[in-house]
């Protein structure tokens, strides 16, 4: 049964729930596979850029890009929640361009928005609730601040920085996001910010005492051609075992072995 945000947003550990489970997908098959695992939520992710399209950051996609993948997952999760990543640009600059980019994702069949930031971004997520559109908060190492960070590097080391990031969880949770992702911080920072907040805290690479984790399809099947973070985990070597597939296709064709005569008409 689809999740919807208010449920979402009741799922705190502390009250009792089991961890949320999220996964990103980008097309039929991929989110096919994370509905059929019982995943909680499905994050249509700007991490598109990076194991789809294959940049090296998340700031290369577009909200049209976005909407083309969610439209697709979709089509292979119709009974999942999707969160439609806002992509870098389409939040920044004009607050009404941004509900409409919002808009567009839910159009393209998101249950739900993400953006990045706290504070900084009051106005806009403010203006998307309403909107009447679910938001999504998500902070520490927010990918698409890599040129302010100089490099994805842990957020929160240091007590003033950390501060500032509880500060900012509590701000987005009291202007109403349902959940937020908390993404690149130390273990300690992960379980204050976690304790902070009424909304259920998604950690990526924030320790274990959180409401639910949240990994990239492509890290956790072994899809990737990029040196994933110290908080991933890898489930399974798919692209190992694709490539030997392939391989072995190429050498039944070479040898004559395919087609057989139950292959062909
Ligand atoms: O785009 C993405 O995949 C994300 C997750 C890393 C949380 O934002």
């Amino acid at each position: 049964m689809k999740l919807s945000a208010p449920q979402i947003a009741a799922k705190k550990v502390s009250r009792g729930a089991d961890p949320l489970v999220m996964i990103t997908a980008y097309d039929e098959p991929s989110a096919r596979f994370v509905e059929a695992s019982g995943a909680d939520l499905l994050l249509v992710g700007d991490s598109l850029a990076n194991v789809v399209l294959g940049h090296e950051d998340t700031l290369h996609v577009s909200v049209r890009q976005m909407c083309h993948h969610i439209a697709a997952a979709r089509v292979g999760a119709p009974s999942t929640h999707i969160v439609g990543d806002m992509p870098w640009m389409s939040y920044h600059a004009d607050v009404n361009d941004a509900v409409r980019a919002a808009a567009a994702l839910v159009r393209a069949g998101a249950d739900s928005v993400k953006l990045e930031g706290g504070r900084v971004r009051a106005e806009v997520i403010t203006a998307i609730l309403n909107a009447e559109i679910p938001v999504m908060g998500h902070l520490g190492l927010t990918p698409q601040s890599v040129m302010k960070f100089g490099g994805f590097k842990v957020q929160g080391r240091d007590d003033v920085a950390a501060g500032e990031l509880v500060l900012d969880a509590q701000a987005i949770d009291s202007l109403g996001v349902f959940s937020m992702v908390v993404e690149g911080v130390p273990a300690e920072l992960g379980s204050e910010i976690t304790k902070a907040v009424g909304v259920p805290v998604i950690g990526i690479g924030a320790g274990p005492a959180v409401d639910g984790q949240v990994l990239v399809f492509h890290d956790l099947v072994g899809l990737g051609n990029r040196k994933t973070a110290k908080f991933v985990r890898q489930y399974l070597n798919a692209g190992e075992l694709m490539t030997a597939a392939l391989r072995e296709f190429g050498n039944d064709v070479r040898t004559g072995k395919f087609p057989t005569d139950t292959e062909s008409y």
